[in-house]
């Protein structure tokens, strides 16, 4: 009796959290939204300072005052206002200064276009904020695990976040993580970290064939993601958060990666958009493991795990770095944009123009 009372209380908790998880999914959902509309924004920003820029009229201006001043100052002659020469020049002075009049306040406007969408732009960002991920969102070991469907990625199941079976042409089915509460609808997991229970200090086959759990902490696999990202065009989606639950994320939109005959080698990355751009600096990068290390500087010792590591790391990241339970500051830690360790970093793929 008890137990079916506390059965019943629980599975009415599950059932309250899942909702919750789908509402945020959504808020996520149009806070994406929210950014493509600053990013079409930020655009239109760029265009006209470019159209700014472009427009010659300070040149035409001077012109024209140039050939008022001329005007003025040719050698006076006499003339009668009578004279159809001085009715001329008096016609053609008033055009020339109304056309430096036009052009004055056509410079004028330009500028208030471009201050007014710039403060809206201003305005709309300072609105924007990403929901944070609550921890009964980031867990989903109570995910349904459903077999039967099969397709090439998470995309058509929408706001759906669980785990799934996909498969590619010419391969077995395999089991992913489909995600909509960190950056939308239809996104696949291929990596996920935030509480450090798996290690992410690990040879190349395992990288190449993934590791951890679906359910918890895991890498998806380089394998995978080859032939995810070059099955069709993939974006990449990185959301880290801190311990000070300070959130970064980084969306670009054209990833994949090299075969392993490349050492799965970041090939392209894309446009990026986000907070900051850790990612880019490891285009072209082969992947490194301690047991095979892509340069001799031994990089994967030394930023302790296994990632696309370059001598340096000067603007790169090192998701895959050693798991820190506080924020300190250690080159081989879980670090984005400074070396600070964090507490969470997901990375997902979702195929472009759904
Ligand atoms: C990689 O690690 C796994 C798990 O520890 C181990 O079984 C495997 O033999 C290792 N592979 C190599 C090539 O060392």
């Amino acid at each position: 009796m008890n137990f079916l009372l506390i059965f019943a209380i629980l599975t009415t908790f599950m059932t309250a959290v899942r909702a919750q998880c789908v509402n945020l999914g959504r808020v996520q959902y149009e806070w994406q939204v929210q950014q493509d509309i600053r990013m079409k924004l930020e655009r239109k920003v760029m265009d006209l300072q470019m159209l700014l820029n472009q427009q010659p009229q300070n040149n035409e201006i001077s012109e024209l005052e140039q050939s008022i001043e001329s005007l003025k100052n040719q050698p006076c002659k006499p003339v009668s206002n009578k004279d159809p020469n001085y009715l001329v020049l008096q016609n053609q002075l008033t055009e020339l200064q109304l056309n430096v009049e036009s052009l004055r306040s056509l410079v004028f406007l330009t500028h208030q276009n471009f201050i007014a969408v710039e403060n809206g732009y201003k305005q709309c960002f300072n609105q924007l904020s990403l929901p944070v991920p609550s921890p009964a969102c980031i867990s989903t070991t109570a995910a349904p695990v459903i077999e039967e469907e099969t397709s090439t990625s998470c995309a058509p199941l929408g706001f759906y976040t669980g785990i799934r079976k996909i498969s590619l042409p010419g391969a077995a089915p395999f089991r992913v993580l489909c995600d909509s509460q960190i950056a939308g609808p239809g996104w696949l997991v291929i990596q996920r970290r935030y509480d450090g229970s798996v290690d992410f200090y690990r040879n190349w086959s395992e990288y190449r064939n993934g590791f951890g759990q679906l359910e918890g902490e895991f890498f998806l696999g380089l394998d995978y993601i080859y032939r995810l990202t070059n099955y069709q065009r993939h974006e990449l989606y990185i959301y880290v958060q801190g311990f000070n639950n300070e959130r970064f994320w980084a969306r670009y939109d054209n990833f994949y990666i090299g075969p392993e005959s490349e050492k799965y080698r970041i090939k392209s990355l894309g446009r990026w958009q986000g907070t900051e751009d850790r990612m880019t600096a490891h285009l072209n990068v082969d992947f490194s493991t301690y047991d095979r290390e892509s340069r001799h500087s031994k990089l994967s010792a030394k930023y302790h795990g296994g990632y696309w590591y370059f001598k340096g790391l000067n603007l790169g990241s090192n998701l895959n770095g050693r798991y820190f339970s506080s924020d300190i500051e250690d080159i081989e830690g879980l670090h984005w944009l400074k070396i600070t360790s964090n507490k969470i970093s997901t990375m997902l793929i979702r195929p472009v123009g759904r």
